[in-house]
């Protein structure tokens, strides 16, 4: 199997960057992490490219062009999947239409409900029953693309922000690897 030469972008923690080196890590993974993209320096998510000899690259998203360096970047890595883990920031129809149907992302929610930002704070606030993660498809609509795995667990009414946001973590990491094991399973 040749595996699909992937770029990670991330902002923050790199939580599910770090569980899906660990995934490609085996043969049988449909990916291999050959770049991650970053656009926050501080971002303690590169410590895991650094310590698994990962090319990085940082951008800074106030310049114009900073989307010519991704593209540029993306070519000279021959990257043709994209995971977004964590990234904060609206992808460009630019890289969209390059990438079509190749990039996915992952989402604390059970979309389409609460998409965007604060998604916990909002569940609580909507009592809402359950709650989860979606991995899904990105077009050129916010948290709006064709889904691919959705998990989810019932709320239960001790659960505050920080709680539900360990719980839909720890979902992520089983569903982000079963989202992308899904997609190129006839490959
Ligand atoms: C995840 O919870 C994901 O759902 C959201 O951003 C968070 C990133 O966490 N899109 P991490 O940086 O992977 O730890």
């Amino acid at each position: 199997m040749v595996k699909k030469k992937t770029c990670v972008f991330i902002s923050g923690k790199g939580t599910n960057l770090k569980n899906l080196i660990s995934y490609s890590r085996d043969s049988s993974f449909p990916i291999k992490i050959s770049l991650v993209i970053c656009n926050n320096k501080n971002a303690q998510g590169i410590y895991y490219a650094k310590k698994y000899n990962i090319p990085y690259i940082f951008i800074n998203t106030k310049f114009k062009n900073y989307e010519n360096k991704i593209l540029l970047n993306l070519k000279k890595y021959r990257i043709t999947f994209i995971c977004l883990a964590g990234y904060m920031k609206i992808i460009s129809n630019t890289l969209i239409n390059n990438f079509h149907g190749r990039i996915i992302n992952i989402h604390p929610s059970l979309l389409p409900k609460f998409k965007g930002l604060n998604t916990f704070s909002r569940m609580l606030k909507n009592e809402e029953k359950k709650a989860g993660c979606t991995v899904h498809y990105v077009n050129k609509k916010l948290d709006s693309g064709i889904k691919i795995i959705q998990k989810n667990f019932f709320i239960n009414n001790k659960d505050n922000e920080k709680i539900l946001k360990n719980k839909t973590q720890k979902l992520e990491y089983r569903a982000y690897p079963e989202a992308i094991i899904k997609i190129f399973r006839y490959f």
